[in-house]
């Protein structure tokens, strides 16, 4: 008998509870936090409507219980060229090996986060979303891959999830919807600082620490946070909404023929600013995406763009969007006599950047500091700029405004036992997050060993933070420091060569239980950092390679080898 719409609807209500109360895991693999949050939210959502829904990082999931999940819910990011986040790596690959179990009874679906500018959008969830169905399990609901404007998007994907496991129907499902709002990602209230509501902070220095005749420009920002009730802690970052550059807004509104001033939508809503606005602080217009390329061509009046696109051609296509903007793509592919209104609804929404917060609240109440490395270049006969980088360094003074918000990093944490040693990591400005740790600690008072690897181009006017180290060492916050400047002697000397040359002293601070933190470069550091690791472990702890994978994992699963890399 089927029930009336109203019972259905007391079943997946808090009050009244499911008629059947269904057990729901769900498992986030996360690396700056998207994921880890919105798991969160959806677990609370899915324990608001009466299930049983536990949460789990997937490195924290015990794989042989995952036989008698029935439903399972995936939220995870994609990292660099397609990879997993590290929380995720030895889940996803326990999923693909042999020792996966056969799962006819699971159902379950995949929220994949991604980001379209890079080519292997979404891999990781596409990739747990395909595996899952090839072990036997049925879809919930099919997978929805995000872009970085991801809100609206997981949003439909939980309504469709509570949906989907309250077996209500279509009616029922939209009604669900209506219940759990389009805000199922903002459930902070409006008082409450956000992702979707930031707080407009107030700058109090913009310093560049590079010294003259440095090739680098690294921005020492000191930002108020009085009056948001925005706390932070160590590890975390801060997001930024930035403003494009005005002379690449100018320059494209010229080129096509547009008036700064023409009204144009800035959301589907149909609320409206000028163009000019619109352009500078509402859409991305520096990176060339192929979904976007892909609706330009509908609007181009030539050939070009289409054979551009076409199958085969992606090793062009690749090479024509690295370092090139809307405005090339204006100029170079028959778009001219577009209108405003049609050309901005291709455009993704101008995404907030994320940046390592550089100090503790503990020494610094009501404030929090970045340290952010410019981003200039030429490239295709013209300047190109950092988008945010850019209005730091160049367009943003003290007293100026800058809207912000606090983003939780749980996967880059200090220990809770001060007396744990540390090994940080953090060349160039991935040193940030360091300042943060030993501002903490020398708030705590904490005794821990702490050694310190920096490094960057030269002594004399890229050390970055010099003074403060100096005083943290005097005082024994900091106990250990190797630098590392690499264009100081012929031979380049990066910061993995200084750990390399400590070997035997490192794999003691392992083995008497330290926690390893590595910042900055994902790509080469990152990954030759890691590759020093190995070695350490071979050469001092006498591992094989497969006892060395094992070490690591280990480490990794006790949050004792933490990353954060970009
Ligand atoms: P380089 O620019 O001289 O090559 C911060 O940017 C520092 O990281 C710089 O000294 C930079 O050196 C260095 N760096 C570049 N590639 C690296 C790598 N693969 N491993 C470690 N450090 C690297």
């Amino acid at each position: 008998v089927e029930a009336p719409m109203a019972a259905g609807f007391q079943a997946t209500s808090a009050t009244n509870g499911p008629v059947i109360s269904k057990e729901v895991t769900v498992l986030f693999g996360s690396q700056s936090g998207n994921s880890q949050k919105l798991a969160k939210v959806l677990t609370g959502k899915l324990q608001e409507h009466g299930f049983h829904a536990t949460l789990s990082s997937m490195s924290d999931f015990k794989t042989n219980a995952l036989k008698k999940v029935e439903n399972l819910l995936v939220v995870v990011s994609t990292h660099g060229d397609g990879e997993p986040p590290d929380n995720a790596i030895s889940f996803h690959e326990f999923l693909h090996s042999k020792r996966a179990p056969q799962l006819e009874g699971l159902r379950f679906s995949v929220l994949a986060l991604g980001d379209t500018s890079y080519e292997w959008f979404c891999q990781t969830g596409k990739e747990f979303d395909k595996r899952l169905e090839e072990l036997g399990g049925k879809r919930l609901t099919p997978r929805v891959d995000c872009d970085v404007d991801y809100d609206e998007h997981a949003s439909e994907w939980m309504n469709q999830v509570l949906a989907s496991l309250s077996e209500t129907s279509a009616t029922q499902a939209a009604a669900a919807s209506a219940i759990v709002g389009g805000a199922v990602i903002g459930s902070a209230s409006q008082t409450e600082y956000s992702r979707s509501n930031p707080f407009q902070a107030v700058v109090l220095e913009n310093l560049n620490l590079n010294g003259r005749g440095s090739d680098k420009e690294t921005r020492h920002l000191e930002i108020s946070l009085e009056g948001s009730s925005l706390e932070y802690e160590p590890g975390d970052c801060l997001g930024i909404y930035p403003k494009n550059h005005p002379d690449l807004v100018r320059e494209l509104i010229d080129a096509m023929g547009w008036k700064p001033e023409e009204l144009v939508p800035i959301h589907k809503s149909g609320e409206e600013r000028t163009l000019e606005e619109a352009l500078s602080s509402h859409f991305e217009i520096t990176v060339l995406t192929k979904p976007l390329l892909e609706q330009a061509v509908k609007l181009s009046s030539g050939n070009g763009l289409r054979e551009l696109l076409a199958e085969g051609q992606e090793q062009k296509l690749r090479e024509y969007v690295r370092n090139r903007d809307l405005l090339d793509l204006v100029e170079d592919y028959d778009l001219k006599g577009v209108s405003s209104k049609e050309f901005v609804s291709i455009l993704r929404k101008l995404p907030p950047r994320l940046y390592s917060i550089s100090s503790s609240l503990k020494s610094y109440p009501d404030e929090v500091h970045l340290t952010i490395r410019n981003v200039h270049y030429q490239a295709h006969g013209r300047d190109r700029y950092g988008v945010c980088s850019s209005y730091i360094a160049d367009r943003l003074e003290a007293g100026d405004t800058l809207p912000v918000f606090v983003q939780h990093n749980p996967n880059f944490k200090l220990p809770a036992n001060p007396d744990t040693p540390l090994i940080m990591i953090g060349p160039g400005t991935g040193v940030a997050p360091f300042r943060a740790f030993l501002g903490e600690r020398e708030e705590l008072g904490a005794t821990g060993k702490t050694w310190l690897f920096f490094g960057d181009q030269h002594f004399s006017t890229d050390f970055l933070y010099q003074l403060e180290w100096q005083r943290w060492l005097k005082q024994g916050v900091l106990t250990h420091m190797d630098v590392a400047f690499s264009r100081d002697t012929s031979e380049k000397v990066y910061v993995q060569h200084r750990m390399l040359e400590k070997s035997k002293e490192l794999y003691q601070w392992l083995q008497d239980g330290a926690h390893v933190y590595v910042c900055g470069d994902e790509k080469r550091m990152a990954h030759d950092v890691h590759a020093a690791l190995v070695t350490i472990l071979q050469q001092e702890g006498g591992l094989d390679s497969e006892e060395v994978v094992a070490y690591l994992k280990r480490l990794q699963q006790e949050k004792r080898y933490q990353r954060d890399v970009y």
